[in-house]
């Protein structure tokens, strides 16, 4: 029996949820045009789609926000998140941000150039878009164990070195604008980055002189993993470890949404202040003044305490042990995952589970439908639909590796008895599975279409 480590909390206020009739569900899904992100959040019991902006803010944050400080210039409340800020990522300069999305949209709006390749372990859908919407072209130099879903290794999200060398080799400096790593590595299954492979990411920068931006939505998480699994950093704490990974990169840009455990927030953050220069001015036109950059005083409030509340360790280890409670249960029960757990979500192998639905027919989308059906479940389907390309150069459908759905936890709000309870739909699931069918895409956007492509059911 996997065990759970009870909630190092206790609930103060609560929201109630509803599981709608499986005839109500069905009409709901088709009314969606199948895709779960259309679906009305009233309709869902349990809900995976994101762990972002979804999780429970603490009484210190409540309390934080009503003593916010609205001024458009120099708030108090900028101050205290600055505080906190050069406390724990320590970059030279920073600006708040509504989301992760809109730094990295200034970021590659003031580096990238069509053609130019920016190369990491490997880059989320927003940060792809970005990319992409700019015309640069991003690469995932990820270590292949990352395309096996079943290789336990302990830093799963690492890049590959030796690819990263040759890649720089064969492309040019002249065509990288700048370098990433996304810790931990969402789009592969929340695997963690080790501070080794941070180092040597570094210095192959460094050695080329492409500045380093490193994707830090989920640091705090990703500091607890380094602390638990490699050697030398047992005894350190969480924030210390953090401190020692910011301080290898030129910069970060991070949706707060995650590890700041807000509703809405992120910052853009770099040591370069001629780039930052551009970047205020960049901000002033879209977001907002550069103490606030797009946010209420009180979301700054919010984040500064959420950044420390992210990397308590009481928190971490109650964190973590939830995430690998559900992922080793869905392995006990025949449910095939990426091994091993990661932190913040659990993502299934639709491939592995329904071999039957072949991957042009989107096993991912039947099986984040299936969950919704059977369940009242929302997942989100991080496979074809998502990460299906056509390639600018030979104008083919590129199919990804992997067709996975992800249950993201969102932080501090469900508890043991939901992850049993979705244990439960999957193995029902698993149980008649030969009678679940593909789906064909009706509607799709030409950027990030998952959020808003139609669907028919095979
Ligand atoms: N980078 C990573 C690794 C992310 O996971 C996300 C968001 C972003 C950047 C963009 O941040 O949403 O604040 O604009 N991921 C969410 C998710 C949406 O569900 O994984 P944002």
């Amino acid at each position: 029996m996997p065990t759970y480590i009870p909630e190092p909390f206790r609930i103060k206020m609560v929201e109630p949820i509803h599981l709608i009739e499986p005839a109500a569900r069905a009409a709901a899904l088709k009314a969606a045009g199948y895709n779960i992100f259309g679906l009305r959040a009233e309709d869902i019991f349990i809900d995976y789609l994101t762990d972002s902006g979804t999780g429970a803010m603490s009484h210190h944050q409540w309390a934080a926000m009503m003593a916010a400080d609205e001024s458009y210039a120099g708030a108090r409340s900028y101050y205290r998140l600055k505080a906190v800020m050069d406390d724990i990522f320590g970059f030279k300069n920073f600006v708040p941000t509504h989301q992760g999305r809109a730094a990295e949209n200034i970021l590659a709006n003031l580096l990238v150039q069509p053609g130019q390749y920016i190369p990491s372990n490997m880059h989320f859908d927003t940060t792809e878009g970005n990319l992409r919407a700019r015309g640069g072209r991003p690469t995932n130099l990820i270590r292949a164990e990352a395309y096996d879903p079943q290789a336990r290794v302990d830093f799963k999200g690492d890049m590959d070195i030796a690819k990263l060398r040759a890649f720089i080799e064969e492309t040019g400096v002249a065509n990288i604008p700048l370098g990433m790593i996304t810790i931990t590595n969402n789009a592969g299954g929340g695997q963690p980055v080790s501070m080794a492979n941070l180092r040597a990411v570094s210095a192959v920068y460094k050695e080329y002189g492409i500045p380093f931006i490193i994707d830090a939505c989920r640091f705090a998480e990703n500091a607890y993993f380094i602390k638990l699994r490699e050697p030398g950093y047992a005894d350190k704490t969480p924030i210390e470890i953090a401190r020692e990974m910011f301080s290898l990169a030129d910069g970060a840009t991070m949706s707060a949404k995650k590890d700041g455990i807000v509703n809405i927030g992120g910052f853009l953050a770099v040591n370069n202040d001629d780039l930052f220069q551009r970047i205020r001015n960049e901000l002033i036109l879209r977001e907002g003044f550069p103490t606030y950059g797009g946010l209420a005083g009180r979301d700054l409030d919010a984040m500064a305490v959420g950044f420390m509340e992210a990397l308590d360790e009481r928190y971490l280890e109650y964190r973590l042990a939830q995430t690998a409670y559900l992922g080793e249960s869905l392995l006990e029960a025949g449910i095939p995952i990426i091994e091993p757990p990661g932190a913040h979500a659990i993502y299934m192998d639709a491939k592995a589970l329904f071999p039957h639905i072949p991957q042009t027919e989107l096993p991912g989308q039947a099986l984040a439908a299936a969950l919704y059906l059977e369940g009242g479940i929302r997942a989100a389907e991080l496979g074809t639909v998502a990460f299906g390309y056509t390639d600018p150069d030979t104008g083919k459908e590129i199919l990804p590796a992997l067709d996975l759905v992800r249950m993201a936890i969102p932080r501090r709000v469900y508890t043991q008895s939901h992850l049993d309870y979705t244990v439960e739909v999957l193995k029902r699931i698993a149980a008649k599975r030969a009678s679940y069918h593909g789906y064909r895409i009706t509607y799709q956007p030409r950027l990030m279409r998952h959020f808003t492509a139609q669907f028919e059911p095979l």
